[in-house]
């Protein structure tokens, strides 16, 4: 089935039928990947801009794209590029639409990726416009769960951290909001609470979520969703110190519980390493599928599944 768009910028963009459909291609091409990739995009160039640090994002855009056989062109960091001297979005990709078949773009301005889409004549990614969304990320979380715990519906899901900045609890949430009997737990300080345009959107949809500043409130759930303290977003320094560590998971708080332990990664602290051994860690799993999912969307996007 393809996709409803033709861009990626959004998790709001999608339907459950869309997400459904990416679910099944993700894995035939966990397949795929794990015997050692295929010719599917062979002669065809695929751009990977990142104006803003990344490692995961980056490097599995890169493999998923090698993976399928792809050449793959990059220009990282801000200052070493165009936009530097002044030009703006809109002519950097109209440029780079001339050399690629596919452009990836991760930019910290919100709203980028929406610039960049509008020009762009071959299929565009967002990696990341600032706080705004980062939509594969979220979708390769989505996959995560279905994989994790077998199913999407009814999932009890507990958010922790930097839910205001935090873009992909705001991508995963407009994605999990599409599946029956979902229900959220959002643990954060008052200061960084998940904002309006997600809270909004689950009022609309009728999706149960409770508000709690203590970790010890999320732990009934299916799944716990770390997150890390965006300080990149911060004016105020003091006020990132305060804050960047009020929340941290011990292996203690999920050892015994039927929870998954999930997080976006980098981690700064949020999760103790002493949870790493226990069978409820799932984020170095969420990292390989990440892979995965990125191969599927290129292959959906550029109707080649
Ligand atoms: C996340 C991001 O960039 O938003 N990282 C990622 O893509 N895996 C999360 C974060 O940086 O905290």
């Amino acid at each position: 089935m393809p996709l409803s768009f033709k861009h990626l910028t959004s998790t709001k963009q999608l339907t459950r039928e869309d997400m459904d459909a990416i679910l099944k291609v993700t894995e035939d091409m966990e397949k795929v990947y794990n015997t050692g990739g295929n010719d599917l995009f062979k002669g065809k160039v695929f751009a990977n801009l990142f104006y803003e640090p990344s490692t995961r994002t980056r490097l599995s855009f890169d493999a998923a794209m090698k993976h399928l056989g792809a050449s793959v062109i990059t220009a990282d960091g801000l200052q070493f590029s165009s936009m530097y001297k002044g030009e703006t979005i809109e002519d950097t990709i109209m440029v780079v639409s001339q050399y690629s078949d596919a452009i990836v773009m991760r930019h910290p301005e919100q709203g980028s990726a929406d610039r960049a889409a509008v020009v762009s004549s071959v299929p565009f990614i967002n990696a990341g416009d600032g706080p705004g969304q980062h939509p594969t990320q979220a979708i390769l979380d989505m996959y995560t769960i279905y994989k994790e715990r077998g199913t999407l519906d009814g999932i009890k899901i507990t958010m922790v951290g930097d839910l205001k900045y935090g873009r992909t609890v705001h991508s995963l949430s407009f994605l999990l909001g599409l599946y029956k009997d979902v229900s959220f737990t959002l643990v954060s300080p008052p200061e960084l609470k998940m904002p309006e345009k997600v809270t909004s959107f689950f009022a609309e949809k009728g999706v149960q979520y409770t508000e709690v500043e203590a970790i010890e409130e999320g732990l009934d759930s299916d799944v716990i969703y770390m997150t890390r303290v965006q300080k990149e977003r911060f004016e105020d320094a003091a006020e990132y110190e305060r804050l960047k560590l009020k929340y941290i998971l011990k292996a203690d708080h999920v050892r015994d519980r039927d929870i998954t332990v999930m997080h976006p990664l980098p981690r700064t602290g949020e999760i103790d390493t002493d949870v790493d051994a226990l069978p409820n860690a799932a984020y170095f799993r969420q990292v390989r599928n990440g892979v995965v999912v990125r191969m599927a969307l290129l292959a959906m996007l550029l109707g080649k599944e």
